[in-house]
């Protein structure tokens, strides 16, 4: 029993370190692998060295695998919905996981990868959930479309212990009303590297985005 609970708050410190690594976490949906390495240069030349690649196309574990190699970049997998996929993403080189949602089955799978996972939540009792088993950092999505920074503030008396990092509808606009938020770690999204940057190679403009994203959180600071 002490075992399990010491690992659980080794478990904590992990993620805890890793989120505070880096304010704005990119969500990245790419299928090319030789961009895989040019898009984390430019994201940690802008000052984002977390990126999270969502494993929603056939070549992501190669991207991840490609990014990991870069000096200074933290890969986690996005999407994670299944045992095969954790453990797909740690011999990939990635960190940590993302998951979209938080059920026990993936819970239960969790505890025998090594790398700690961020679940989803969408609702006060998924929150409490994965609360119960030891999940102090959570994602919260889809954040814009379930209700955003009003949601996010009716949490903070009710779970005072959780913090979330939330994605879903995060652009540059809301990004510091998300931000400045007391339960809000970390915030996580695709306006970075969009779609249509990718395909036009855009590289640098990427680079602006992460580093213009950073400025307009500039002067916020989290513990
Ligand atoms: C995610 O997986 O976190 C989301 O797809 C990111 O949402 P966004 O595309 O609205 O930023």
């Amino acid at each position: 029993m002490l075992t399990q609970r010491s690992e659980i708050v080794q478990n904590i410190t992990t993620i805890k370190n890793l989120l505070s690594i880096a304010p704005i976490i990119p969500v990245i949906v790419l299928d090319e692998v030789e961009k895989a390495q040019p898009l984390a240069k430019a994201l940690i030349s802008g000052g984002l060295r977390v990126i999270e690649v969502t494993l929603r196309t056939k070549n992501a574990l190669k991207i991840i695998e490609q990014m990991a190699k870069i000096d200074g970049a933290i890969i986690a997998s996005g999407t994670v919905r299944n045992f095969s996929q954790m453990q797909n993403s740690y011999n990939a080189g990635c960190q940590f996981m993302v998951a979209p949602g938080t059920t026990k089955k993936l819970l239960n799978e969790a505890e025998n990868i090594p790398i700690p996972l961020l679940p989803g939540v969408a609702s006060v009792s998924e929150a409490m959930m994965a609360a119960e088993r030891g999940y102090q950092y959570l994602k919260l999505f889809p954040a814009e479309p379930i209700g955003g920074v009003k949601l996010l503030k009716s949490l903070i008396s009710p779970l005072p212990e959780l913090k979330f990092c939330p994605t879903g509808g995060i652009n540059k606009d809301n990004l510091k009303s998300y931000f400045e938020l007391a339960n809000v770690i970390s915030v996580g999204g695709s306006w970075i590297a969009t779609k249509q940057l990718l395909e036009n190679n855009n590289f640098m403009q990427i680079e602006k985005n992460a580093k213009n994203a950073l400025n307009i959180i500039g002067a916020l600071s989290k513990d």
